[in-house]
């Protein structure tokens, strides 16, 4: 049924209008201002030397997240070493074009070094090397980084907890299956940056789903038991054309209901591409900016949704072509020479209607 919905009502206007970022007249960054919902993009640092970049990187988001520079792999190339150039570069941009940083991520089953990953730690050893990682990491970020995706993606589709060092081989809780390894790395992170907002981030989960509901039910336990969580990531990574936006809507309502903020972290809509990244179906850009309007309008209808975040903003270095394997691509706002695309205008639109009457964005839960 929305598949149908949203056939009959993309909006041929956007086929029209690309190029002018300025269209009408405003930036994202400056329209997301003024309805208290940030808008932000995922960066990679070794890019922030393209002039192309990084105006406009600095001109349309108010946040940023490291797509990869602050992940087990870059920042721990040995397990005695911390490496924190890349995330100090994008963290010194963000500082200089007055940008809020959310810091990603320091619990996952991947991206992380093979010294860590192959080298059969004891369950005490992981969970002295996590404690150390986390302790380090968000001292060094504390006051920097607003907001850190503490554990990503621990759970599957069928919302059991996934297999990894961290949960079970060997595991750094007692108990296999339970979510205490999660429990005590946000506690970790509460401790070296008690001003932080910790957020539980995760993929398929947008949704009222099984996933979801498994999701729900450990930040509702957490939350009573004053576990220090505050909120929700739903990342977002749209691969058909046809999501479940009202499942979407209905899912931000009950996480926020539950006090989590939520921040939409990683909103990127997939298209079928061709051998040369140019999208196969002319229609399909239409379609895309019409669902990306839908979930910023689905965020920006609850108090609690505090921040919409793309997984990266120009289609030139997108992750989408490389986890396709080329098949598809032309995912995110602008194309690979910057200019903008239907969704562009889409998100500006769903901005703008916001903007006339602004939510206030309710005090971060502690
Ligand atoms: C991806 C990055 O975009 C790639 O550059 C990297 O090679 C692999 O990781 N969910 C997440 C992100 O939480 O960290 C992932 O980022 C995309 C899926």
């Amino acid at each position: 049924m929305p598949c149908r919905l949203l056939r009959t009502i993309a909006l041929p206007l956007f086929f029209v209008v690309a190029g002018g970022s300025n269209a009408s007249g405003q930036s994202l960054r400056q329209l997301s201002d003024r309805t208290g919902v940030l808008i932000g993009t995922a960066v990679r640092p070794e890019q922030l030397s393209e002039a192309a970049y990084s105006s406009t990187l600095a001109r349309e988001f108010n946040l940023v997240e490291a797509e990869d520079a602050m992940k087990w792999w870059v920042v721990r190339p040995d397990a005695q070493t911390f490496d924190f150039r890349q995330g100090d570069q994008l963290v010194a941009f963000a500082r200089a074009h007055g940008m809020k940083v959310r810091g990603h991520t320091l619990v996952w089953g991947r991206s992380n070094p093979p010294w860590l990953t192959e080298r059969h730690f004891t369950r005490e050893q992981l969970s002295a090397l996590l404690q150390e990682h986390i302790r380090k990491i968000v001292t060094h970020y504390r006051g920097q980084v607003f907001a850190w995706d503490v554990v990503n993606e621990a759970f599957d589709e069928h919302g059991w907890l996934r297999t990894s060092i961290w949960h079970d081989q060997p595991g750094i809780g007692s108990r296999v299956g339970s979510t205490a390894y999660i429990e005590q790395a946000f506690r970790w992170a509460h401790t070296a940056d008690p001003a932080a907002l910790l957020f539980y981030n995760d993929a398929e989960g947008e949704t009222v789903n099984v996933k979801s509901d498994a999701i729900y039910l450990m930040v509702k336990d957490f939350k009573q038991r004053g576990v220090p969580i505050n909120g929700v990531g739903l990342q977002m990574h749209v691969f058909d054309l046809s999501p479940d936006i009202e499942g979407i809507d209905a899912n931000i309502a009950r996480f926020t209901a539950l006090g989590m903020q939520v921040h939409i972290t990683e909103l990127d809509v997939a298209l079928p591409t061709n051998a040369d990244g140019s999208v196969r179906d002319g229609a399909d850009l239409g379609k895309q900016a019409e669902i990306y309007r839908k979930i910023a309008l689905a965020c920006l209808r609850h108090p609690g949704c505090t921040a919409i975040q793309t997984w990266g903003f120009t289609d030139k270095y997108s992750w989408i072509r490389s986890t396709t394997k080329g098949s598809k691509g032309a995912a995110l706002l602008f194309d690979s020479g910057y200019l903008a695309k239907p969704v562009y205008l889409a998100l500006k639109s769903a901005l703008a209607s916001r903007a006339q009457h602004p939510v206030t964005a309710r005090a971060p839960a502690q």
